[in-house]
């Protein structure tokens, strides 16, 4: 089976971030048909339609790098009860000019969310699936994947919860399932 390049975007830009370290946990639980690769979003200048005029070259490359992804997955907290600016503005950029959406193409994506507190995340996950829609983005529904108590599962870097590494081997197998599904080779 050939593999499906995964471009994963994080929505928080913390060091010791748990929506990161989560997130750089998944490849080895992964099914080997996904390649799953962050992509930066913290240098992507604030949206503002007047630098189309002169792109910025991070806009460009993550553009490309959007464009070239076969599926995404989306790990994000949720900052009050909704998307992180820093994710939101990633949409954004890659959104646009009008008519050329690097995210354009009805592809697979899947979201994520990662909280300390034990809603999980679920107003900043069903938040972007809103984007989702507009961005003909094809999100993956079952399973949902809300983690709560985030900091009760590594140790260090490591995601060492046996629940939740168990959970996410079902949850990225399901993701490759689905990727298939809508983009058969
Ligand atoms: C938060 N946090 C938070 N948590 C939550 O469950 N629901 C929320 O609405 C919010 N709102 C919120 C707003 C802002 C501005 C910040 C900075 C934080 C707490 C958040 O989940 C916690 O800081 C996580 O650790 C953030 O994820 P990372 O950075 O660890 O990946």
């Amino acid at each position: 089976m050939p593999t499906r390049d995964v471009a994963v975007l994080v929505g928080s830009l913390r060091k010791d971030s748990f929506n990161r370290r989560l997130a750089n946990s998944l490849q080895p639980l992964a099914p080997a048909s996904l390649a799953l690769s962050l992509v930066d979003i913290g240098s992507l200048p604030l949206y503002n339609a007047d630098l189309e005029a002169n792109v910025p070259a991070p806009w460009a490359a993550f553009r490309e790098r959007i464009r070239k992804a076969d599926a995404y997955l989306f790990v994000t907290p949720e900052y009050n009860r909704s998307v992180p600016g820093v994710l939101k503005n990633a949409i954004d950029v890659g959104s646009r000019p009008s008519g050329q959406s690097s995210w354009a193409g009805g592809k697979a994506g899947a979201v994520i969310s990662v909280s300390l507190g034990m809603i999980g995340g679920f107003g900043a996950n069903h938040h972007l699936r809103q984007s989702l829609v507009f961005l003909n983005i094809l999100p993956l529904q079952q399973p949902e994947a809300y983690v709560g108590g985030a900091e009760k599962l590594f140790e260090g870097d490591s995601l060492v919860n046996p629940t939740t590494r168990e959970f996410f081997g079902k949850y990225l197998q399901a993701f490759a399932d689905f990727i298939e599904r809508l983009a058969p080779r």
